[in-house]
């Protein structure tokens, strides 16, 4: 039996689970319910992150101490785990006294390995709120393109990354005031010393104990990075500052009062403190087997020890994290298992209104926990990619695959066994014994994949076995067996190779759909499944419970709510009608006409609600430019259409068609200036192609109120400015 030691990362303490949570706890849910069915003892927790600045800063704004607002986010997070059937044996704070102990005791020992130094240091101090600014709290003028209200640390506009000093006409995002330069002494971790570039190199390119590279290719990758020396000779990896100067929400660190540890230092000290407030209960000692005490688990050099993260958060678990740990005389990371983003079709999901999915919304919509897990495990690998939630996709592969595919399979077997033979199993037909042995036969590499983390080739392998199971009830046709006298053995031979393949099938998912697989034992009326069940049969003579039906299917009307803005009139196209390319255009009802319900006696502007809002991002990807119409004529075959040819300031003419032809006179335009869209991708038309677009107002519905009103700027626009 192997004994492991799981978490997650744990989440800011500042804010509700949003998808990208809910998928890291699926992934490493999936990974743990395995290790389990193997029959290994696995303590799977995690925490609430709850140090830091903006936590201080949000529980201030809202009124109430910091330890109030994080016990407010902690009682909230049951429904989801609960809702998701995530495993968790534990659930802490690193807040808890476990992690300020821990914590301490650490930095202790990474100070008496001459690990620590304390070096004064400049930073932007807030004189109205008497704080040092966290850099994502100074905001001002990016150093290298000039864009304004950018973060200390980042250029959302050019990229650039900076530090807090150099931006300019700085101001503090708490206050607005100018923030001062003020000296302090800060404490470092010592990561540049020749002991911990050796040690994390080595540690970084090892070896797990099964022989597998410790870390994945592309974080091997990014690491090679890190580690590059400069010209200098010097290395990579800078000292760490791990200290925070009051007021701050963290722990004090000893001997030096006024400062505290820096968030990231206590944060995944806050796995041990997690592992040690669960281990050091008397309750779980005397009933978990083989739960021994914190300390001598912790030290046990078989007990392996995972992190499952997502690619953000690289940096502190490969390197920072190995480094804690070794350098107090504590065992590090088997591996880290590192995953990337999820994103909704296509989308990088944010936690603004309108991407991503609210996963407590998708359970009160009654949507299948069990549906979410399987998609997503379906498109889970070992690799560092991200995965999209794509809804069309999501509906036909847990409709084809779950309910389709597997579940069928019982259902169909089922009712014969119950009407025809008492419920009782019989005899495997003598093709099926060979049908079953295959499935058995599958197990040693399924169990490879799950321990390999790829779930989305186990989910390939196991739906291949599905089909041939499937395979097997076409050739052998129940239902007209049922209609034969004289088939009855056989018939019974058929439903019962069915229900005994099912069966397997269901060990296999079990890691993904434990709900469903629990659903399952009831009806074959089996002990819970491990994976060491592929050895044995339900066999004749046993008695199977009443088939209920397992599963609903994917509902499209519940991807649409779930997509549904409740308070915007939605005219975009959800990402459900995006995801549906080939949707015909008659089924695409224009937004004017389709009112959002409960809410039809709103005013439409023009004839069509406000489209959704967007970021400034997203607009200023636009780029509208004043345009000269240079020449303009009408165009042969098209009653409808103007050619124009367009001066934006570039040294030539763009060809654009605009249909415009009804309401304006070529010679009434020419040379006068208008504004158009240049940089849209530039379209073939039956006349030419079409470099841009002019924009024109009408109502929208132009046959209710006809009229288009090209756009006229002031006097001043030249050709070529752009429009902001
Ligand atoms: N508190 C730190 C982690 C400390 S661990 C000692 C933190 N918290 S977080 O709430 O921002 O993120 C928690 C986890 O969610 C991280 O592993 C992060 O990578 C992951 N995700 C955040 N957004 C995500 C997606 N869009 N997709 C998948 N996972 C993502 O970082
Ligand atoms: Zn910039």
């Amino acid at each position: 039996m192997r004994r492991l030691f799981v978490t997650t990362a744990l989440p800011y303490a500042n804010g509700k689970f949003h998808i990208g949570h809910i998928m890291e706890y699926i992934q490493a849910d999936i990974w743990v319910r395995f290790q389990r069915m193997q029959g290994n003892l696995v303590h799977f927790v995690c925490a609430d992150d709850a140090h830091g600045a903006p936590i201080m800063i949000a529980a201030e704004k809202a009124g109430i101490t910091p330890q109030e607002f994080v016990a407010n986010i902690s009682s909230g997070r049951k429904p989801y785990l609960d809702g998701f059937h995530i495993s968790f044996d534990n659930w802490h704070s690193t807040d808890g006294a476990e992690n300020h102990a821990l914590a301490k005791q650490i930095y202790l020992q990474l100070q008496a390995a001459g690990l620590i130094e304390v070096r004064e240091i400049e930073q932007f101090f807030d004189p109205e709120k008497g704080m040092f600014l966290p850099d994502r709290f100074i905001k001002g003028e990016c150093p290298s393109c000039g864009a304004k209200d950018q973060y200390g640390d980042s250029c959302e506009s050019c990229g650039a990354v900076y530090s807090p000093t150099e931006v300019k006409n700085p101001y503090s995002a708490l206050s607005g005031s100018t923030p001062i330069l003020k000296k302090s002494d800060h404490y470092f971790f010592k990561l540049s010393d020749p002991r911990c570039v050796s040690f994390l190199s080595e540690w970084t390119q090892g070896l797990s104990a099964d022989g597998r590279t410790r870390l994945q290719p592309e974080v091997l990758n990014k690491i090679k990075e890190w580690f590059v020396t400069d010209e200098s000779g010097k290395s990579g990896l800078g000292d760490w500052d791990i200290s925070r100067d009051a007021p701050y929400f963290g722990i004090e660190i000893p001997n030096a009062p006024g400062k505290y540890f820096y968030v990231w230092l206590d944060a995944p000290i806050g796995y041990l403190a997690s592992l040690k407030n669960y281990l050091d209960k008397e309750e779980i000692q005397q009933s978990v087997p083989g739960a021994v005490a914190f300390e001598s688990f912790l030290a046990d050099p078989s007990v392996e020890q995972y992190h499952f993260i997502g690619k953000d958060i690289t940096y502190f678990h490969t390197l920072f994290w190995p480094a804690m740990l070794h350098f107090s005389g504590r065992k590090t990371p088997s591996s880290i298992f590192v995953h990337g983003f999820i994103t909704v079709s296509g989308e990088k999901m944010s936690k603004s209104r309108g991407t991503g999915i609210d996963p407590l919304k998708y359970l009160s919509l009654g949507m299948n926990p069990e549906w979410l897990r399987y998609y997503l495990a379906a498109k889970l690998s070992a690799r560092v990619e991200d995965v999209d939630f794509n809804p069309q996709d999501f509906m036909l592969r847990v409709n084809s695959d779950l309910v389709g595919k597997y579940i069928n399979i019982a259902s169909r077997a089922a009712n014969f066994i119950h009407k025809q033979f008492n419920a009782q199993l019989g005899h495997v037909m003598p093709n099926g014994e060979q049908l079953l042995q295959q499935l058995q036969a599958a197990a040693p590499s399924i169990s490879r994949l799950y321990e390999e983390r790829e779930f989305a080739k186990a989910l390939r392998d196991i739906m291949a076995l599905a089909d041939q199971v499937n395979e097997f009830v076409d050739q052998n046709k129940p239902w007209e067996l049922a209609k034969k006298e004289d088939a009855i053995v056989e018939l019974h031979a058929v439903c019962t190779t069915c229900l005994e393949a099912f069966r397997y099938l269901s060990i296999y998912l079990k890691p993904v759909l434990p709900a469903l697989c629990a659903q399952v034992e009831t009806f074959l009326k089996c002990p819970p499944l491990v994976f060491a069940d592929v050895n044995t049969r339900l066999g004749a003579g046993h008695v199977i419970n009443d088939y209920k039906h397992l599963i609903q299917r994917v509902d499209e009307k519940m991807l649409d709510k779930l997509f549904e803005l409740p308070e915007t009139l939605e005219s975009k196209p959800t990402p459900m009608e995006k995801s549906q390319k080939s949707k015909p255009a008659s089924a695409q009802v224009a937004p004017s006409q389709q009112p959002i319900e409960g809410e039809e006696n709103l005013p439409s502007p023009g004839g069509e609600p406000i489209a959704s809002t967007i970021g400034i991002e997203e607009f200023s990807k636009i780029d509208l430019r004043i345009a000269q119409i240079i020449s303009c004529e009408t165009v042969e075959g098209s009653t409808k259409l103007l050619r124009l040819m367009l001066d934006v300031g570039e040294g030539r003419t763009r060809q654009v068609f605009s249909g415009i032809a009804s309401v304006y006179k070529p010679e009434d335009l020419v040379g006068k200036l208008t504004v158009m869209v240049a940089n849209l991708a530039p379209r073939k038309m039956k006349f030419g192609v079409s470099e841009g677009m002019v924009l024109a107002a009408s109502q929208a519905d132009e046959k209710s109120e006809p009229g288009i009103y090209i756009l006229h700027p002031w006097n001043g626009a030249k050709p070529g400015m752009r429009i902001h």
